[in-house]
């Protein structure tokens, strides 16, 4: 039976993804650093613990399973890439080396190419002084990202083109199916990303629900672009499904709202009032997020395979975030 991979399966999106596939009926397989949560274990038909550098690990589960899918997530944030540029380029490229090997691999055992879907960032994107941040970035400018992570997202990207497209293989050899979303900050009740620059929306918000304060490390008038999570893996999942045909690209951006650190402070405010959040930015951070676009086209996407999000900002808030926090915190 064929299965899903999924790599970095305990982080944010892992999480949320394992438990839509998990509902559609899938099979997964899934591999992180740290033991898997006990309640997504459950989920999964297999859980690995290991290393997307460790090429042991690796061949050891492309032995035991035949993939059609692989979401490829297992990365190290922006700002910790920064910290350690080293290790960010370890794990980000030649971890994800590895696993296009492994989808490589399994392609040519099924005789089908296996959808290698990457999970990638406007991080890609490095505006710089005079560029126009309030222009919404399409998928081919602006590339020329400032961040480790960013750089090594970017390179992954081109890698993925290049062995779905362009390299000629052996004899037999069966091309991968190379498909990648460009990622917006999310934002998730359930969980807190970890070394990222975008952290602070998701962090100001589970702070003042847990009566907790909190120091945002950009200026109150940092624009980003965000997603809920829910819709991040409605997108991930339809990417998935759509034939091959009827994609015209491959690497596509998504993206749910545009808005203000302190618009989502004031959104906060309405329903925690008592919320202690100020604005303290830290110029190593509010670099990084300066570099990236307040806005990105996400419309080849919304045109080639009919993506749509379903949460704008007040929504994602008054319907998803706050009731979700509240009732996590609450109990
Ligand atoms: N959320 C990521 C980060 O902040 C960007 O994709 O690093």
């Amino acid at each position: 039976m064929s299965q899903i991979f999924i790599t970095g399966a305990n982080g944010e999106i892992g999480h949320a993804l394992i438990r839509k596939l998990a509902a559609d009926g899938a099979s997964i397989v899934a591999l992180d650093l740290h033991p898997l949560d006990h309640d997504l274990a459950g989920l999964c038909a297999e859980a690995y613990r290991g290393d997307i550098r460790d090429t042991d690990v690796l061949s050891e589960i492309g032995r035991h399973h035949r993939f059609s899918a692989i979401f490829h997530m297992a990365s190290l944030l922006s700002s910790r890439g920064e910290s350690n540029p080293e290790l960010a380029h370890e794990v980000n490229v030649n971890g994800s080396f590895n696993i296009m090997n492994l989808a490589r691999q399994q392609s040519t055992l099924r005789g089908d190419p296996v959808k290698l879907i990457f999970t990638s960032s406007i991080a890609v994107y490095g505006l710089y002084a005079n560029d126009d941040r309030e222009h919404p970035v399409k998928e081919r400018e602006f590339l020329t990202p400032r961040t480790m992570y960013g750089i090594n997202k970017l390179y992954v990207e081109q890698m993925g083109r290049y062995f779905s497209r362009f390299y000629l293989g052996k004899p037999g050899e069966v091309p991968i199916d190379f498909r990648c979303l460009r990622f917006p900050g999310l934002i998730s009740s359930a969980t807190l990303p970890s070394g990222g620059t975008t952290d602070y929306g998701p962090e100001m918000l589970h702070a003042a629900a847990r009566g907790e304060s909190y120091q945002c490390f950009v200026k109150a008038s940092t624009r980003l672009p965000f997603m809920v999570m829910d819709d991040a893996v409605d997108s991930l999942v339809k990417l998935h499904r759509v034939p091959r045909t009827q994609l015209k690209h491959q690497i596509y951006n998504v993206t749910g709202f545009s808005v203000r650190a302190d618009e989502i402070l004031a959104l906060i405010e309405q329903s925690f009032p008592g919320a202690d959040i100020q604005f303290e930015p830290v110029s190593e951070r509010q670099e990084i997020v300066d570099s990236w676009p307040e806005y990105v086209d996400d419309s080849p996407a919304r045109r080639d395979w009919g993506w749509q999000p379903k949460f704008d900002f007040a929504r994602a808030f008054a319907e998803i975030l706050v009731p979700r926090v509240k009732a996590r915190y609450s109990s």
